[in-house]
């Protein structure tokens, strides 16, 4: 088994699948990348269609990360999935990728305290707590600025969020997507309330684990709602410290969360724990990946700093089912065809695959976009 071995993705058991497992022609999965060009609306316009339909090779696409309300928006030109418009760009998106033979998921996100105040009219991003966030975004019109201190989300605004995830679910199924990943990762909103060193609430939302837990949970049971959990999955990334976050027992934290999900029968934990590479994890940090191998029993996705050596060698020790590619399929739009050439020996592993040029990631237009080159 390895990297190339076909996968079907949510459990046949896992619910009254309203549509049944996924099947996967690889496990080789595209990460989720925000790349800033979403066109006027916060919509996805026609060079995301030409640049996520040169991706379809991948077992399934994540797009890149796309808000659910306009507070849940954190930097210049990201996507939304809560307007008419939006979900008319994401429909061209999902056509093309299937023209080509591909699957698409939709990451649903919320930014929490990492805004600005530029996006919303002044008004104060929102967070469980209102503490102090280190860290630097660029606003809407090009400058950085320093993060402002959030206002802490009143106890009654709770279930209207609930209700936004649910809402972006709904889109992103009227968008024609093949499902959703839940944005639990990278200090975001989710995170926030999931970390004790971000969510010092009083009320049902804070304090004990179990409370800390309620509103990521909350979020989940309404998507899995509009989705059945088949088509479900849900990133984490336990030791993520950027934008002040922290948690004073990430192993508990994450077990705990891991279980929750695993009992909802989503279809994958997507865990960002870098092996390599600049989101590789401190060497003195415990690596949970063994962990929630164990406690999430559907497939878990492992994330951060693979490549074909490694990516193979994990699928094939049944360290996890499927791999995320971030870099690797900005840079490479036929990545699986590439990886396939090295293997056979019929291309060399450096020759074989481009470079990724960082000074493109975020904004622009085709340069770093859609003009990587295929193989011939
Ligand atoms: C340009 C860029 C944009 C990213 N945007 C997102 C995002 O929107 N959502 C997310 O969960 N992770 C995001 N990430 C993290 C990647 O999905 C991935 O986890 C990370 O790059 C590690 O994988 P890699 O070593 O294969 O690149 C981004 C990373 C990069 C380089």
């Amino acid at each position: 088994m390895n990297l190339f071995s076909p996968f079907k993705l949510g459990l046949p058991e896992a619910s009254g699948a309203s549509r049944g497992p996924l099947e996967l022609p690889n496990r080789m999965v595209m990460s989720a990348l925000t790349r800033c060009r979403a066109v006027e609306g916060n919509v996805p316009g026609p060079l995301a269609v030409t640049y996520y339909t040169q991706r379809a090779s991948a077992g399934f696409i994540l797009t890149e990360a796309t808000q659910v309300t306009p507070l849940g928006q954190g930097y210049p030109h990201t996507p939304g999935i809560h307007s008419p418009e939006q979900v008319r760009g994401w429909i061209k998106v999902t056509d093309a990728v299937h023209q080509a033979g591909g699957r698409i998921f939709l990451q649903l996100w919320h930014v929490g305290r990492v805004s600005l105040p530029d996006f919303h009219g002044g008004e104060l991003p929102v967070a469980p707590s209102a503490l102090p966030v280190e860290g630097e975004l660029f606003s809407p019109d090009g400058p950085k600025k320093k993060i402002t201190t959030p206002r802490a989300l009143e106890l009654a605004e709770i279930p209207r969020v609930v209700e936004q995830f649910k809402k972006g679910a709904e889109n992103a199924m009227a968008a024609g997507f093949d499902g959703v990943e839940i944005h639990g990762a990278n200090g975001y909103l989710l995170d926030q309330f999931t970390k004790d060193g971000s969510n010092r609430r009083t009320d049902a939302y804070g304090g004990s684990l179990e409370n800390r837990l309620r509103f990521p949970l909350e979020v989940a049971d309404a998507v899995v709602g509009v989705w059945g959990p088949e088509r479900v999955g849900y990133r984490i990334s336990p030791h993520f410290t950027n934008y002040s976050m922290s948690d004073s027992n990430p192993g508990e934290t994450f077990t705990r969360l891991a279980q929750e999900l695993s009992r909802r029968k989503l279809a994958y934990l997507d865990l960002l724990e870098g092996i390599a590479g600049p989101r590789a994890i401190p060497p003195t940090a415990v690596r949970l990946a063994p962990v929630l191998r164990k406690e999430f029993k559907q497939a878990l996705m492992v994330n951060g700093g693979y490549d074909l050596r490694s990516g193979n060698e994990i699928i094939e020790k049944g360290g996890a089912d499927l791999v995320c590619f971030g870099t690797l399929f900005l840079a490479n739009p036929d990545l699986p065809e590439r990886f396939k050439r090295i293997m056979a020996g019929t291309s060399g592993p450096v020759e074989g695959l481009n470079q990724a040029d960082p000074s493109t990631f975020y904004g622009g237009g085709e340069k770093g976009y859609t003009d990587y080159p295929k193989l011939p």
